[in-house]
């Protein structure tokens, strides 16, 4: 017993927990996922497991994307990024979902499958039932030789490493990396994207692992947040645009772990119910980057705060408006809107993390659930 457990403390690699491990391995894990792939330099970038199928996702009318849980979550990440790139309507669903509807798939139609472990029986039942209605059927899977990596016509795998912890975290970055790889590839073939912006993706995707670094480095700040928020009950996590499917996996983060309830919500549609909880015991976190929407999201703010909400921001460096504002702040690197995702989740991860571990849960093995789901 006692050599087993020093096993397991080499393997948590001087961490204490498997999961804080993996959030801190995305800089190497996100660099994997990239590695042999992108060249920003060359303007070069190829995925070696869709060569032969790139023309028809470029040419494809319409893109499916399916799975379960965190996985379900970079497919909403992955939503807009194919839309904004490469102009192809994206659908995302549950696998759950997807397989016990009648489904319209016609010929031409991509599904991507999205999965980490690749064993997910919901998933891998979509993808059999989208094959039969002659989808072509691409993957993007962590575990290497796994079912559904076995199950897809083409696809990329995310290299990330294995993941033990339950709540998944880098294999989540990982992921939406290659998405990304996968829609700029698209773009590119069917000439929705600029050589410009392309290169400038390609570059910008390069330095996403220094920027998460950054972010790693906030690790006490964010602790000391966590502290205080250790005995909350409820949780609103609010997010725009590209940072909306963030704010539903730092809720889900949160769930699974600490067992606190939180609910992810788009920011503007707080008003239409969510907005009726706030009160001072409600801490809502905001991710307010410098994007697209960030006047929106800061009226946002304000309508929480006018409620008495507590508000935990999560700020682009250099931010001096939103300090005066709000009760905390957490600021990370500015980066392209599209690839936001990769760097505005990992504090999310964090507190999470932290406020898990000051309640006394069991964070890597959180009660009633899997790593993954086998079985219905
Ligand atoms: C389980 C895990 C989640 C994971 C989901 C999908 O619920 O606890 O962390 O996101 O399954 O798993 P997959 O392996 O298909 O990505």
């Amino acid at each position: 017993h006692k050599i087993e457990l020093e096993l397991e403390a080499i393997e948590k690699g001087g961490f204490d927990h498997f999961m804080l491990k993996e959030i801190f391995e995305q800089p190497r894990s996100i660099a994997d996922s990239m590695r042999g792939r992108v060249q920003a330099d060359a303007g070069h970038l190829q995925l070696g497991g869709l060569r032969d199928y790139l023309d028809k996702l470029a040419k494809s009318k319409r893109i499916v994307i399916i799975g379960c849980g965190t996985s379900w979550h970079a497919g909403l990440v992955a939503e807009y990024i194919f839309e904004e790139l490469a102009r192809i309507p994206v659908e995302v669903e549950y696998a759950s979902e997807f397989r016990y509807r009648n489904p319209i798939i016609k010929e031409g139609d991509i599904v991507i499958a999205i999965s980490q472990s690749g064993e997910t029986a919901d998933t891998l039942a979509a993808i059999e039932l989208a094959k039969s209605k002659g989808a072509t059927i691409f993957g993007v899977c962590n575990v290497v030789g796994s079912s559904i990596a076995r199950a897809t016509d083409a696809g990329a795998y995310t290299h990330a490493g294995p993941e033990i912890g339950v709540a998944s975290t880098k294999a989540f970055t990982a992921q939406v990396t290659v998405l990304t790889l996968m829609a700029l590839a698209a773009a590119k073939r069917k000439g929705t994207i600029s050589d410009s912006l392309f290169r400038q993706l390609l570059a910008e995707l390069e330095s996403v692992p220094a920027k998460v670094e950054r972010v790693l480095q906030a690790a006490d700040k964010i602790k000391e947040i966590a502290y205080i928020f250790t005995y909350a009950r409820n949780f609103i996590y609010l997010g725009r645009g590209l940072n909306f499917p963030v704010a539903l996996e730092g809720a889900l983060k949160l769930k699974e772990i600490s067992y606190i309830h939180a609910e992810g919500y788009p920011a503007a549609e707080m008003k239409h119910g969510p907005i009726a909880l706030i009160d001072e015991d409600m801490p809502v976190v905001v991710i307010a980057t410098k994007d697209s929407s960030y006047e929106k999201v800061v009226s946002n703010i304000q309508e929480v705060k006018a409620r008495k909400g507590r508000v935990i921001a999560i700020t682009t460096e250099g931010d001096t408006h939103l300090p005066g504002m709000v009760d905390f702040t957490i600021e990370i690197p500015k980066v392209h809107d599209v690839l936001m995702p990769l760097i505005s989740v990992v504090p999310l991860q964090l507190l999470a993390y932290d406020i898990a571990v000051m309640r006394g849960r069991n964070v890597d093995q959180p009660r009633n659930l899997a790593k993954s789901v086998t079985v219905e």
